[in-house]
């Protein structure tokens, strides 16, 4: 098989407008009002776990990884990951997500969770958590909740509430981002 035309890199912050463009496409304006956005209201994403993939000098897709706590622990969450939609299906939002998760294979966190297809996702070694295992604010499909370890036999320690990590931005009494 030949090497893919598109290459995986970190993120710099001349590609936040792309980022923004391949997820208002990927999600629609409804991706704010999802469990998973309020978990990353006022928080910035983990420095170092985000990446794009590039071709021809066009962003292909975007992977980012935000800090959560769960039960009190920090650990990540995947998302958002978005490719270009006549893109898909060339391997990018794999390849990316493996960019992210060798990264956080070296920082200090157990696991990382998301909310997503689980036959998608299982291709990069998530799966599902136990119901009840870990509660997210809002409602969220149980069937949804995935999880990968980090570091050996982790991720059934992962239990409890999850969380806004650390508040990097003032946020509103409604949660909505200011400025
Ligand atoms: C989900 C998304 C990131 C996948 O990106 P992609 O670059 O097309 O994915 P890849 O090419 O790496 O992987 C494609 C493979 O995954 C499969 N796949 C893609 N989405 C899937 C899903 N929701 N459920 C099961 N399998 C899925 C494809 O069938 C394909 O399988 P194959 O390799 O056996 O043919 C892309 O479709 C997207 O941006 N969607 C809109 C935003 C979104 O929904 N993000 C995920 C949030 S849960």
């Amino acid at each position: 098989m030949s090497a893919p035309s598109w290459k995986i890199r970190l993120e710099s912050p001349d590609d936040g407008a792309g980022v923004e463009a391949l997820n208002a496409e990927g999600f629609g304006p409804g991706r704010f009002s999802k469990s998973a956005y309020r978990l990353r209201e006022g928080v910035n994403a983990v420095a170092g776990l985000s990446f794009v993939a590039v071709e021809d000098g066009i962003l292909r897709g975007s992977v980012r990884f935000w800090p959560i706590k769960v039960g009190g622990h920090e650990e990540l969450l995947l998302g958002p990951l978005a490719v270009q939609s006549h893109q898909r299906g060339r391997g990018i939002g794999i390849a990316l997500m493996q960019a992210g998760i060798a990264a956080a294979q070296r920082g200090p966190w157990r696991g990382i969770l998301l909310v997503g297809d689980e036959p998608y996702y299982a291709k990069v070694g998530f799966s599902r958590l136990p119901p009840g295992r870990v509660k997210f604010p809002g409602p969220v499909d149980q069937n949804r909740i995935l999880g990968l370890s980090l570091k050996a036999g982790e991720l059934l320690n992962l239990s409890g509430e999850v969380r806004r990590a650390q508040i990097d931005d003032a946020v509103c009494a409604d949660g909505a981002g200011v400025g």
